[in-house]
């Protein structure tokens, strides 16, 4: 599976000066369950906003252009063809591609799923997540959380590739 998991509010806002702009415990779990295992790939400026990293469990795996980077503790990568020969090296692992949405605009080519958490409110932030190819996917499971306040309430969707793609 080559997967794109992230959470976005309804107004599309995924990030805000960094961090998260939401404080959601149980999608923090879900990112936990997915990722724990995997090849879990995120930019180097969500990487540089955890508050806690390498995340444990979890093959860390970082994008950059910078060669002088470095990330104690994860894998670094340049490049689309770098991140498929290390998911190709280690087929035995998911490859659950994490944002942010600079990462997520360049490689939009790449999952056959899609796990998305939509909050029903909307927030301020300064990073919104891109256009993705919707009409090539198709909802196969969807859960709704409803909490007391409601601009958390939030929605789990899986969608999967349509085509072929499938692995
Ligand atoms: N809500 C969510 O689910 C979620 C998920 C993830 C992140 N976020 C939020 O999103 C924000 C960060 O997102 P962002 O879009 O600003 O940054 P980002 O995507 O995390 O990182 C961007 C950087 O990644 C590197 N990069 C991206 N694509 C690459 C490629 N194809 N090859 C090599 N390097 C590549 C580049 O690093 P260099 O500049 O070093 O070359 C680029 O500047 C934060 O606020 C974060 O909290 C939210």
């Amino acid at each position: 599976m080559i997967a794109f998991l992230w959470a976005q509010a309804a107004n599309g806002v995924i990030g805000k000066e960094g961090r998260l702009p939401w404080h959601l415990p149980d999608d923090l779990a879900f990112f936990k369950q997915q990722t724990l295992g995997q090849l879990t790939v995120m930019g180097r400026k969500t990487y540089l906003g955890l508050p806690k990293r390498p995340l444990p469990g979890r093959t860390n795996v970082i994008l950059t252009h910078d060669p002088t980077f470095s990330a104690p503790g994860a894998i670094v990568v340049h490049s689309l063809a770098e991140l498929q020969a290390l998911a190709a090296a280690h087929p035995e692992q998911d490859v659950l591609i994490t944002g942010g949405a600079q990462v997520f605009a360049s490689l939009a080519a790449l999952p056959d799923t899609l796990l998305v958490t939509r909050l029903a409110g909307e927030f301020a932030g300064d990073v919104t997540m891109g256009d993705l190819p919707w009409e090539d996917f198709e909802l196969v499971a969807s859960r709704e959380v409803v909490m007391p306040d409601p601009r958390l309430t939030h929605t789990f969707e899986k969608w999967q590739r349509r085509s072929a793609k499938l692995s």
